[in-house]
């Protein structure tokens, strides 16, 4: 019997032990045993499947793959420690001394700081590729480039990637496309249908959902997931067996989430529409969105981030932050509790104001993440706030 892939997050699981347990099992364990010293080899080299370190193998963490390869139409996957540890191993299992890399400039923070200041280290060159102009990224491929990194929607600006567009592109001049698929996750779009070799996620944020565990996934094409097998497993940033148990728990509840996620938000996004207090609004799928048409293409929903810029400026979003009264103050997304962030006086306040405007963040800009409260209490805290400022 084929199932859908949302009854396997649900029901996929280990075998059950002879506890006969209903709920997936826990192997908190850092090593595995053998009857004997010939099996022992024989996992060494390879000649069967049995575990050997929780550093290379572990079931509850394969549980945990195996889901997301199901979610996301993958053949293979391998989990790591965070979002962040996916991405690095991912750039530095790919890419050698003399690579070029050609990234999106608008990514997360901390790959932005990887890109710009450590790749150099290992003598990778990248060129930054502006979102908003898709017709100049081709000229940006070298001979060199070995791979297109992407993250759509964007974050925190929620721009978007035409993804047909560049995995077509990709495939035009052989070069692995790797996608951050966080902001939209498997429940609203699919990389891999599109061309992506690699799809990755910070499984810290949607995918668990609950604000509980730092995790991140890779997974793809066969061979790729064996390369990066092999590096991670030599250097280490594997995923602990106790955070793939809640996140492969948290698969089980994935798409009803992530679908009052976007209820939730629809519903903010309709409550500020034309606030006299905010100069735009912007959520993928509304209308204002300037690539709404590919958001319409591509995803099936438009997630659960919300973003709108205060007219005033940096002390504006300032003075709505200490003016919210149930909404968390806090730097993380894709909770079950809605959080706000003011990327201006915080998480991008490094950056200059042109730098900022690039990625599409203003002085005003405020960041939703929408929860899963009652979505009246979400849009009346939020009103409250803007008359405050
Ligand atoms: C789009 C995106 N990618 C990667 C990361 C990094 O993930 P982690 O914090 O799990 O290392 C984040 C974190 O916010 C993110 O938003």
């Amino acid at each position: 019997m084929s199932l859908h892939p949302n009854t396997q997050a649900v029901r996929m699981q280990t075998p059950r032990t002879a506890e006969m347990e209903h709920s997936t099992p826990l192997f908190l364990t850092s090593s595995f045993c053998f009857e004997n010293a010939d099996e022992m080899r024989a996992a060494f080299a390879e000649e069967n499947d049995n575990n050997i370190y929780s550093r290379f193998s572990n079931p509850t963490v394969q549980e945990f793959i195996d889901k997301m390869c199901v979610l996301e139409g993958a053949e293979a996957g391998f989990a790591t420690a965070s979002g962040m540890s996916a991405i690095f191993g991912t750039f530095m299992a790919f890419l050698s001394a003399g690579d070029h890399l050609l990234s999106c400039s608008a990514v997360f923070g901390s790959t932005h700081t990887i890109v710009t200041k450590y790749l150099h280290r290992w003598k990778i060159e990248y060129s930054y590729a502006d979102i908003k102009t898709p017709e100049t990224w081709e000229a940006l491929i070298k001979p060199n480039t070995k791979m297109i990194y992407v993250e759509t929607p964007t974050n925190p600006g929620l721009d978007i990637v035409d993804m047909e567009w560049l995995g077509t592109l990709a495939k035009k001049h052989n070069v692995m496309l790797v996608v951050d698929n966080c902001f939209a996750t498997p429940v609203l779009q699919k990389p891999i249908n599109y061309g992506a070799d690699l799809v990755l996620h910070s499984a810290t944020k949607w995918l668990d959902g609950q604000g509980r565990v730092l995790g991140g996934i890779v997974v793809g094409k066969k061979e790729l997931i064996r390369d990066l097998y092999l590096f991670c497993r030599n250097t280490g940033p594997s995923l602990s067996p106790f955070n793939a148990w809640v996140l492969t728990k948290s698969l089980e509840t994935l798409d009803v989430r992530i679908q009052r996620h976007c209820d939730n938000a629809e519903a903010l996004v309709k409550a500020l529409d034309g606030h006299s207090k905010l100069n735009w609004i912007k959520y993928p799928m509304h209308p204002s969105h300037s690539m709404y048409n590919i958001a319409k293409k591509q995803m099936a929903r438009g997630g659960g981030l919300v973003t709108f810029d205060l007219k005033g400026g940096v002390e504006s979003g300032k003075k709505f932050m200490d003016a919210l009264k149930m909404l968390s103050l806090t730097s993380n997304l894709g909770d079950s509790r809605s959080i706000a962030s003011h990327p201006a006086s915080t998480t991008h306040s490094k950056l200059s104001r042109e730098e900022q405007e690039s990625v599409s963040i203003t002085p005003g800009l405020i960041r939703i993440s929408v929860g899963l409260e009652y979505a009246g209490d979400i849009v009346a805290d939020i009103l409250q706030a803007l008359e405050k400022c």
